[in-house]
This record gives structure tokens, C-alpha cells and sequence, in this order.
């Protein structure tokens, strides 16, 4: 396994309206690892993975990415660092083909946003390269949900990303489907890229991940924090609350 990519220490945030969706949230991946995720409905997994983003301040604690401190204040931020998230909820213009999606918003410099052809060609042979078979001049609102995770996996391939954040990506997937996803994954571990994998199932979880999941426990009420006390040893897995070891 290669050497630490992403540190996120000591996380806490607590939302204007006083929820505290975090707290002290340590979580650490290796490069080139498919590192999970792992907490309930609410526990304040997006909300790390946000702040990670750009999405959200942190109220305490800092981020380490290749060895440096980062504080982004945007997407645009993070994925100048190389860092992609597909979200929960997809991210896409429907009435959009799917060439014009992957490119939209996308920064000049990056050439392939002025050029039709380019942009078109470039998604083609990223898709082939993931075996993430899509077309190009597809229009993305008469795509099938799972076609649609792979619009958004193909926009953060070709922004750069080089650590993708995957939120809950299996909920709205059939099992096949999974079974796909898995496959895609993998390669793009194979080529050098690491992955954080959220998800709530603990047998997928053992599937494709490499390392035991890092758990938020957070916006759990305390009354269902100590039931899990008692399950979480069965699953083995280390949690994100130092406290509560
Ligand atoms: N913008 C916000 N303002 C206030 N509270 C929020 C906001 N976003 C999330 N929360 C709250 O923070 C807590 C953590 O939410 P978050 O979405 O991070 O959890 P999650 O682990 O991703 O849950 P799920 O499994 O349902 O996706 C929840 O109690 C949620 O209601
Ligand atoms: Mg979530």
C-alpha cells in the first residue's frame, strides 16, 4: 500500500442551526487504497466527505493532503488538488448531453471545454479506459440511474481527480449493477487512483475495501450510540471517535 494521501484530524462541525454532524473525527487513507466510510442515516458521513470538498468549513480540525495542510473554500479548490466527489444526490443537467455535462464548468485551461470534438473524443476513451460504457451524445435525463453515476464518475476522471470521494454510491444501484461499480473500481485502483467508499453495508464494505472502515458516529443519539457499542466489535472495524474506543 502506498503512503498516506489524505489525513482529516480531529474534525469537528457543528451546522449554524446547532447540529453537531461531527465530532472529532479522526480518518486517514493511503494512496492507492479503496478506503470505506462506514456510519448509520445521519452519522455525518457527507458532511465529512463536504468539508473534505469545499462544500462545508470544518468548525475544528485540519485536513492533510499529500503532506500539506489544505483549506479548501471550494470545489473548484479541491479538485485543483486533484480530489473528485460523486454525490449522493447527482450533480447533472438533464436536459444535457452527456459530452456536454462532463464539461460544463469545466476551466479553460483545461483545453477540452472549447473544443466539441476534443471533449466528445476524451470521454469516449476515459470511458473505455474504466470500462464505463456510455455514450457520449447520450441525453443524460433519458439515462438509467446507474448510467448516470457513471456521467459523474467520468466528470471527476476528467477534471484530474486522483482521490475519488464515492457517497453512497451502491444505494441506488441494483445488485448487478454493484457488481459492476465494483469491477470499475478496481481498475481505477489498478490505475493508480485511491478511493473513499461510502456505504452503510457492511458485506459490501468487506468486499472492496481494503483497510477496516472508518466510522462516524456523529447525530446519533446517545441511546443508539451504546447499541452500536455492542454490535460494532462484531464487525471489527476501528472508529473515527477516539472517546469511544
Ligand atoms: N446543512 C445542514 N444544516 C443543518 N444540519 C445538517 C445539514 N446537513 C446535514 N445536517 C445534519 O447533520 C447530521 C449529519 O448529516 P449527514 O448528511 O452528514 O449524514 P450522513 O451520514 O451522510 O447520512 P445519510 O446516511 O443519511 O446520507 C444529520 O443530523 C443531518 O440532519
Ligand atoms: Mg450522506
Amino acid at each position: 500500500m502506498g503512503k498516506e494521501i489524505l489525513k482529516m484530524e480531529h474534525i469537528t462541525k457543528i451546522y449554524p442551526n446547532g447540529v453537531m454532524a461531527n465530532r472529532d473525527v479522526s480518518f486517514s487513507v493511503r494512496e492507492g487504497e479503496i478506503h470505506a466510510l462506514m456510519g448509520e442515516n445521519g452519522a455525518g458521513k457527507s458532511t465529512l466527505m463536504k468539508i473534505l470538498f469545499g462544500d462545508e468549513d470544518a468548525t475544528e480540525g485540519d485536513i492533510i493532503f499529500e503532506g500539506n495542510k489544505i483549506q479548501p473554500k471550494s470545489a473548484a479548490d479541491t479538485i485543483r488538488l486533484g480530489i473528485g466527489m460523486v454525490h449522493q444526490h447527482f450533480m447533472l443537467v438533464d436536459s444535457l448531453r452527456v459530452y456536454e455535462n462532463v464539461i460544463l464548468g469545466m476551466e479553460p485551461k483545461n483545453g477540452i471545454m472549447i473544443d466539441k470534438e476534443k471533449a466528445i473524443r476524451a470521454v469516449e476513451e476515459t470511458a473505455k479506459k474504466y470500462n464505463l460504457k456510455i455514450d457520449p451524445m447520450a441525453v443524460v435525463g433519458e439515462l438509467s440511474v446507474s448510467q448516470k453515476q457513471k456521467v459523474e464518475i467520468l466528470k471527476v476522471l476528467l477534471r484530474g481527480a486522483k482521490l475519488l470521494i464515492l457517497d453512497e454510491p451502491t444505494a441506488v444501484l441494483t445488485p448487478q449493477e454493484t457488481d459492476e461499480l465494483f469491477e470499475q473500481l478496481l481498475l481505477l485502483k489498478k490505475n493508480d487512483h485511491t478511493i473513499i467508499f461510502i456505504s452503510h453495508k457492511i458485506r459490501e464494505v468487506m468486499q472492496i475495501c481494503d483497510s477496516p472502515p472508518c466510522r462516524t458516529d456523529c447525530g446519533i443519539d446517545p441511546g443508539r450510540q451504546r447499541d452500536r457499542r455492542r454490535y460494532l466489535p462484531l464487525h471489527g472495524g476501528p472508529r473515527c471517535h477516539p472517546e469511544n474506543e
